[in-house]
């Protein structure tokens, strides 16, 4: 069960007024907000014990390395990976999903096939066209039916010996459509295809558990999951990422180096050169220990409430119509209003306090395929309310009254 006024109280920012009004904060899937307990952690680490880490011996360096090593453990629990040196850190979803398309590029030729969704982010679009013009490697495209769902019986026509990675999301940021990433990932291993999930989306809401889904690559950022902003964790095999090229040079990254030749350091940090985000990737472990107290299953089933709730209210507001409405979707509702452009409806409601995307989201091919220029997306977390629900109603409402 969620406590909704204690947690509500953790979040310092859900009390301020914006535009003279109280705060309605409906753009989760965007960024997440940050409870005191995150807040703290990050000023702490400068109070207490800033240093750079794997490379001194002094005390504060110490305290560092061992601080930013038990995050990488508590990540390595939470998402069950087998060993603590499957899980990188990145910089977010992006930065992941780039560094495996960077690697890539060693084993594709001519004629191979990457397979992308027509629900992705562009950020797990654009990298992998890049992948595609370098090596010659063709892109393919799972397409959607009209619920926002991936097509499966053209997923399995389309997968052969020539896939050699299937990238896809596990939810998508525009709709909210949950893809049924674990018989995709199956039907995959089946052609011999590696497969990477964008978990940017699913991680707010559940606890993936990469050994069960079988995934070989798993991307999502800190930022969603109350941690801070250019934070991220890569899960990769074991044996793919033995097999990966670094994607970049530096300090770090090396176990020798001459001018001759260079020999890379052991898994994680041959991936990671350069000083990273230390108070980041300390303090992303502090948020996942915030979110595991609320538990995963609570957040789940709270968001599901305001989900039904929120999507119960729009409906009855006249020229709504809802986009992505498979059976299987996340606290994200993406809608317009006939007649009026969604970026009009969001400059109004912001003057009320209300805070959503407009736009495409990031994800040009859904908003083409319903030949929209772009939705309003509400995205609801675990510290949303029915009343904010209830208030955006009211400003959508009005909003309409202004501009028909
Ligand atoms: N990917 C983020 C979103 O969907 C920024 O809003």
């Amino acid at each position: 069960m969620i406590n909704i006024q204690k947690i509500r109280a953790d979040f310092p920012i859900l009390s301020q007024k914006v535009n003279g009004k109280s705060l309605v904060y409906f753009d989760n899937a965007a960024t997440s907000q940050k409870p005191q307990v995150v807040i703290d952690a990050e000023a702490n680490y400068y109070k207490e014990i800033n240093a750079n880490i794997h490379r001194g011996v002094h005390t504060l360096s110490q305290l560092a390395t061992d601080a930013y090593e038990r995050s990488r453990l508590k990540i390595q629990q939470h998402i069950n990976a087998k060993f603590s040196h499957e899980v990188l850190f990145t910089s977010g979803t992006t930065h992941g999903i780039n560094l495996v398309a960077n690697g890539f590029s060693s084993f594709l030729k001519p004629g191979d096939e990457v397979m992308v969704s027509a629900l992705e982010h562009h950020s797990n679009i654009v990298p992998w066209q890049m992948l595609c013009e370098k090596t010659g490697a063709k892109l393919v495209v799972i397409p959607m039916n009209e619920i926002g769902e991936l097509i499966l019986s053209e997923y399995e026509r389309l997968l052969s010996e020539k896939t050699k990675i299937v990238t896809v999301n596990h939810i998508s940021n525009a709709l909210g459509t949950i893809n049924p990433i674990k018989l995709m990932i199956n039907k995959a291993h089946k052609v011999g295809a590696a497969v990477l999930i964008d978990g940017a989306q699913a991680v707010p809401h559940l606890k993936p558990d990469v050994q069960e889904l079988n995934c070989d690559f798993y991307v999502f950022s800190g930022h969603k999951i109350c941690g801070p902003t250019g934070t991220g964790i890569l899960y990769g095999k074991e044996e793919w990422l033995n097999k990966l090229p670094p994607y970049q040079g530096g300090g770090e990254m090396i176990a020798t180096v001459t001018f001759e030749k260079t020999t890379y350091a052991e898994l994680p940090h041959k991936f990671e050169a350069g000083t990273p985000n230390i108070a980041g990737g300390i303090v992303l472990g502090t948020a996942i220990d915030y979110l595991n107290e609320i538990g995963f299953e609570n957040i789940a089933a709270y968001e599901h409430e305001l989900l039904e709730y929120g999507t119960k209210q729009l409906l009855e507001i006249e020229g709504l119509k809802i986009y992505g409405t498979s059976s299987q979707k996340t606290s994200v509702i993406s809608f317009t209003v006939e007649g009026i452009h969604p970026y009009d409806i969001g400059t109004i409601i912001d003057k009320l306090g209300i805070a959503v995307r407009t736009g495409h989201h990031c994800a040009q091919p859904i908003m083409d395929f319903y030949q929209i220029p772009g939705t309003l997306r509400a995205s609801f977390a675990f510290y949303n309310t029915k009343e904010e629900i209830d208030a955006l109603v009211v400003a959508i409402k009005k909003a309409q009254q202004m501009l028909t």
